[in-house]
């Protein structure tokens, strides 16, 4: 597939972008930064005419998108203004979406947020593991945001039927460098409690949106996707016991199995985490 990976020069876009073209892709990366080159071209998400006119083709690089992977976008609440976070991120998706229904482009991947499950669970979940199947519980201008695009993906696949837009809801995402402060997170169990101790390995984030690319059925649909296990050494049971004495438990789970669970994912996108923290810290 010829495929747009907007936020192309960030954490996650950086890899999911290595890793579709390496699955050979057809990869145009879209970012207000990024390097001067063949396969990348240089947009504003928040200017309109820039992104229907770069999704709609460039020059050289590319005539025609079968796919846009939206991963552009400020990638955490605090990290600019409430107002300007709104400012930025929901014009972006709106654009890139609307975009792509103008161009007749019909596969849209991009990036939700675990943040829409309640994080950071000052107020308790529903139940752990959580799950896709209780509505979204933003906290924060930008898990709003988050929430607010996953309607409008709602509505357009009403409008549009046979247009397919997939929300991966990741974790917190990790490369290889940040593994090294993981087991420093033992010593309080409520330092990592605002995701249930959740995160995923960047790489496993790139085979998410991979599978949701194959797959893509027309419609809309959304993921957790988190690592298979959590970021602590201490087992589940006691993590929970101590943090949440009072939410109920939906199922069993393992000594460190994620409690974001991937059951969904799994079931239907085939995505299996291959990573973990555990195979990269000092001694292993
Ligand atoms: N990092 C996480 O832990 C995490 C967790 C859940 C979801 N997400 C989501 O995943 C996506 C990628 O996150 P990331 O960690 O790679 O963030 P990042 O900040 O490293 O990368 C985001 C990229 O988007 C670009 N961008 C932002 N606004 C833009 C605009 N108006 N026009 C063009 N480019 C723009 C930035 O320049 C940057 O390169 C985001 O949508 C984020 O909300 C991230």
């Amino acid at each position: 597939m010829r495929i747009a990976v907007t936020g192309s020069s960030g954490k996650l876009g950086r890899v999911v972008a290595r890793e579709l073209s390496q699955a050979g892709h057809d990869v145009i990366g879209m970012d207000v930064v990024g390097p001067r080159g063949p396969s990348f071209v240089q947009v504003d998400l928040t200017d309109y005419g820039q992104v229907v006119d770069a999704l709609g083709g460039v020059n050289d690089t590319h005539d025609g998108l079968d796919a846009i992977v939206h991963l552009g976008a400020i990638p955490a609440p605090g990290i600019r203004s409430d107002v300007a976070t709104f400012h930025n991120n929901m014009p972006a998706t709106f654009n890139v979406f609307w975009a792509a229904v103008r161009l007749g482009i019909r596969r849209i991947v991009y990036a939700s947020s675990e943040t829409v499950l309640g994080l950071p669970f000052d107020v308790p979940p529903p139940y752990i593991p959580v799950d896709e199947e209780y509505p979204p519980r933003p906290e924060s201008v930008y898990s709003l945001v988050k929430t607010l695009e996953e309607r409008l993906a709602v509505e357009l696949v009403r409008w549009h039927p046979d247009l397919s837009i997939t929300a991966l809801r990741f974790s917190n995402v990790m490369n290889l460098e940040d593994y090294a402060e993981f087991p420093s997170f033992d010593a309080d169990a409520n330092a990592r409690k605002w995701n249930l101790w959740g995160y995923i390995d960047a790489r496993d984030g790139a085979q998410a949106v991979q599978r949701a690319l194959e797959v893509a059925p027309p419609g809309f649909d959304q993921f957790i996707i988190a690592a298979a296990d959590t970021v602590m050494s201490r087992p589940n049971a006691e993590l929970v016991a101590e943090v949440f004495p009072d939410v109920p438990l939906a199922r069993e789970f393992g000594e460190h199995e994620t409690l974001l669970s991937i059951d969904k994912a799994r079931r239907l996108l085939g995505f299996e985490p291959s990573h973990s923290w555990r195979d990269h810290t000092e001694g292993s």
